[in-house]
């Protein structure tokens, strides 16, 4: 049965049930079917998204803007430099000005208590697009893809190996409200938040999800169906990147640890920028068992979905 998800945020995976995330799963599968089959469908029409960027994006800037268009609203592309937020107004001013002007709100920014600041002050949905703690809209377009390449997700194990940031906090969230088997290795000290992972056990006890922390990547990609990477240096960690090179070399995703999976259909993922060389190589990311560009197109359809069920 259909979830009413009108009026509702997207902060944080861990705030939606497992139905309200199967949801955005066949949602975004019709989205993608009607865009493929020339279907346009305007439930959008005379709406408008406001995107505030505080830091660099290719993906999540073009798919929720051209995303918008294509669903017959308007997308406003709002640099934080540009705003007065950068000369001190506050974020719950900011909230509520910008709650008469548009319909929704899409923001990428550095401290996640600011996107929780804007939802709370803001009378329009609020939409994460990313910050140094979580990127849920990324992480629900992944799982969308391995449902797409696998055809479920109960039980399909997803390896994370790299830094436990962002991306690890949001799969982690994803994976467990959806069954999965998620095991992260990461160097030790750079294991993901000791609170998402909590939260992620909480959601495997209902749904029959396993977590698991690592500080071995050969051991942890064994019979993996999927292995996902990510930077070393998060945007914002540009000075510690020389010194985390050094730290993350044996944690790269190259034709050995590919094959540690023992499987020839493993699938390789990464959200994308790829630092080539370093989280992994050339070879792995355009190889055969590498989907990084269709979790790429499908952050369209999937942020399509999450925008024509919210607002
Ligand atoms: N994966 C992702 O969010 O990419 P951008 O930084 O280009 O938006
Ligand atoms: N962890 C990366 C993800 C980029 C999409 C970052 O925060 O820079």
């Amino acid at each position: 049965m259909a979830v009413d998800m009108k009026g509702k945020d997207l902060v944080s995976i861990y705030d939606l049930s497992s139905e309200e995330v199967w949801q955005i799963i066949r949602t975004s599968e019709l989205m993608k079917l009607r865009q493929k089959a020339g279907l346009a469908e305007r439930p959008l029409n005379g709406k408008t998204l406001a995107m505030i960027f505080h830091k660099p994006s290719t993906r999540t800037r073009v798919s929720f803007e051209v995303g918008m268009w294509q669903l017959g609203g308007t997308a406003l592309y709002l640099s934080a430099s540009d705003l007065q937020l950068r000369r001190g107004e506050t974020i719950a001013d900011t909230a509520r000005t910008l709650s008469r002007y548009v319909d929704g709100i899409m923001i990428r920014t550095y401290a996640h208590e600011d996107v929780v600041e804007l939802a709370r002050w803001a009378d329009v949905p609020v939409i994460n697009g990313l910050t140094d703690y979580l990127h849920p809209c990324q992480a629900l377009t992944d799982i969308f893809t391995i449902y797409e390449k696998r055809g479920r997700l109960q039980g399909v194990k997803l390896v994370y190996v790299g830094d436990g940031n962002n991306m690890a906090n949001a799969l982690l969230h994803a994976g467990a409200k959806v069954g999965m088997d998620v095991v992260v290795a990461t160097p030790a000290g750079h294991e993901p938040d000791a609170r998402v992972l909590d939260e992620a056990r909480t959601d495997a006890r209902r749904t029959g999800a396993s977590i698991s922390v690592l500080n071995d990547p050969r051991e942890a990609v064994r019979g993996a169906d999927v292995i996902y990477t990510d930077v070393w240096a998060s945007m914002g960690q540009e000075a510690e990147e020389a010194e985390r090179r050094r730290l993350f070399r044996p944690f790269q995703v190259n034709r050995e640890l590919l094959e540690a999976a023992g499987r020839t259909d493993v699938l390789f993922m990464h959200c994308l920028p790829a630092h080539r060389g370093d989280e992994v190589t050339d070879e792995v990311v355009d190889g055969p068992h590498s989907v990084v560009f269709d979790q790429a197109e499908n952050r369209l359809h999937v942020q399509k979905a999450i925008l024509a069920l919210v607002m």
